[in-house]
């Protein structure tokens, strides 16, 4: 058996329970879990907001991104081996498998060696929130010249998406309730607008002319699309439609993880030589585990992490 953060049934909450241990099948790795973090789809799932939205496999393990030591292996499998510290997501639209649990079973395709300059903490902080925001700078192809906003620039995803942003020499804005713009500056942001408020009159200061593109991973699409140039893109990591922008003089696009070694391994990579920070806003130990969950749409900055072991 496993401990795991884990829903038993339907309509019950999350609470640390034994749930059955897998063994890993041909492609797959376990790993005995060091750190994991917090995404939105497990507040989402704790919330029961999934439960006929995506089909669950009880018990249903939340998170979905740690870092721990491979235990196992499953035939096939060569990229990874028994000992190495592995950061690793678990992908797919089934609810079941977790990463809050003392052992996690994954395909070893969405997994990486951690460089030794990266703590386990870090590691888990960055798996989801930075593949998807590698798949939103991807789509948006951001040059020197555009001028991006990132709504939800605070958040996981939007932290890292300013951190790229910013590395291909683009004009970057970031968005910030009142209190939060130091961090958002901290990440390399050229100026930060306060979403609580007006956000196309504060845009609009610092850009006159309306920004080129719009990172989306908060916020409400018509109001981001309106502060965006003709033939401008937005591209939104919350399925956000052409016809939520209301504009048809601009590009919606759909950004989704990309969960694979060699991207993830870019990311540790840009962690280690010091090129890209995982901000990790507060960690928690197992025990804690259900309250980081709880906690994590109280106004956080960056990340939340429980450390297993
Ligand atoms: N497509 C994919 O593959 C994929 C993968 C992972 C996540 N996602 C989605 O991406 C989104 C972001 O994820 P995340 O992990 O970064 O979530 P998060 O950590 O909760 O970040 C969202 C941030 O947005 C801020 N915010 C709230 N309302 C806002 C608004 N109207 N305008 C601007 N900022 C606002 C929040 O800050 P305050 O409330 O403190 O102000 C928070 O810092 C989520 O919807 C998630 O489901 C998609």
């Amino acid at each position: 058996m496993a401990r795991a953060l884990a829903i038993a049934e339907r309509d019950e909450k999350p609470a640390i329970q034994e749930v059955p241990a897998q063994i890993p099948e041909a492609g797959q790795v376990r790993v005995a879990v060091e750190a994991a973090s917090v995404n939105g789809i497990d507040a989402a799932t704790a919330a029961g907001y999934l439960w006929d939205l995506m089909p669950h496999t009880f018990p249903v393990t939340l998170g979905r991104d740690f870092a721990g030591l491979v235990q196992a292996v499953g035939d096939g499998v060569t990229n990874v081996q028994v000992g190495d510290r592995v950061a690793g997501v678990i992908t797919g639209m089934a609810l079941g498998k977790g990463a809050i649990a003392d052992s996690a079973t994954v395909d070893a395709g969405t997994t990486a060696v951690i460089p030794e300059a990266v703590s386990s903490a870090q590691a888990a902080g960055l798996g989801l929130v930075g593949l998807t925001a590698t798949a939103l700078l991807d789509a948006l192809k951001l040059t020197a010249d555009d001028t991006v906003l990132v709504s939800g620039a605070t958040g996981g995803v939007g932290a890292v998406a300013v951190q790229l942003a910013a590395a291909t020499g683009a004009k970057v804005i970031g968005t910030a309730r009142p209190g939060a713009a130091e961090f958002v500056r901290g990440l390399g942001a050229h100026e930060v607008v306060d979403y609580t408020a007006d956000l196309g009159a504060a845009v609009q200061v610092v850009a006159p002319d309306g920004v080129t593109a719009v990172v989306h991973a908060a916020g409400d699409p018509a109001t981001l699309a309106g502060v965006l140039q003709p033939g401008g893109r937005l591209a939104s990591a919350l399925g956000a439609t052409p016809e939520q922008a209301g504009r048809d003089d601009v590009t919606v696009l759909t950004a989704m993880a990309d969960a694979t070694s060699e991207q993830l391994t870019k990311l540790l990579e840009a962690t280690a030589n010091g090129s890209l920070q995982v901000p990790v806003f507060r960690t928690y130990t197992f025990d804690e585990a259900h309250q980081a969950v709880t906690d994590f749409g109280n106004h956080k900055l960056g990340k939340l992490v429980i450390i297993i072991r």
